[in-house]
């Protein structure tokens, strides 16, 4: 059931988007609360993944579901610290959106294979191996912790395409930062 939200999305140009995020150090009540809110926060944008700069906050912590439904919770993954030890496999193309860029696709190629070592909501590290739609998805929002976007790893071409939504979005920021909103 739908719970009012803690958070909003963090939409571009938003500066927090552009920092380097910064490790967890306490694995506390205040972690998970913030990964549930996240969690809740994704699947009401009809997301499959979300970066904790994308609700304004500046810590390495990501969630996921490849799935985007919250009836399948057994998919969800939650990455602390997480840190991309390999990429590997084949390059493959796909086209990704981001919730931080409503309305806007590109196809971003990426290698179909990664290892990860990350900690769990305890603070207990493990190193996995992920696949897939589901390695692209930890790429995609591993980026967001490194201050990568999506307008980063789009062609010149899709930059080109998309330069009116991209400018809309900025004139949309500036409105809401001259009206004092948030
Ligand atoms: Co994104």
């Amino acid at each position: 059931m739908s719970q009012p939200l803690t958070f909003q999305l963090t939409l571009y140009p938003h500066p927090v988007l552009r920092k380097v995020a910064e490790p967890v150090r306490a694995f506390d009540a205040q972690l998970a609360s913030t990964v549930k809110s996240m969690l809740e926060l994704m699947y009401e944008s009809r997301g499959v993944g979300l970066a904790a700069p994308q609700v304004g906050l500046k810590q390495r912590v990501l969630v996921l579901n490849d799935s985007g439904e919250r009836a399948n919770s057994d998919r969800e993954i939650v990455l602390v610290n997480p840190t991309i030890v390999e990429r590997f496999g084949q390059p493959t193309v796909y086209e990704e959106g981001c919730l931080s860029f409503p309305g806007i696709y590109a196809e971003v190629t990426r290698p179909d294979r990664v290892k990860v070592r990350a900690c769990d909501l305890n603070g207990v590290e493990s190193e996995r191996e992920y696949e897939g739609f589901v390695a692209r998805i930890v790429q995609h929002e591993y980026d967001h912790l490194e201050g990568v976007l999506l307008v980063d790893r789009m062609s010149a071409a899709d930059r080109l395409r998309h330069k009116v939504a991209l400018e809309e979005l900025k004139h949309r920021y500036r409105r809401e930062q001259s009206s004092g909103a948030r």
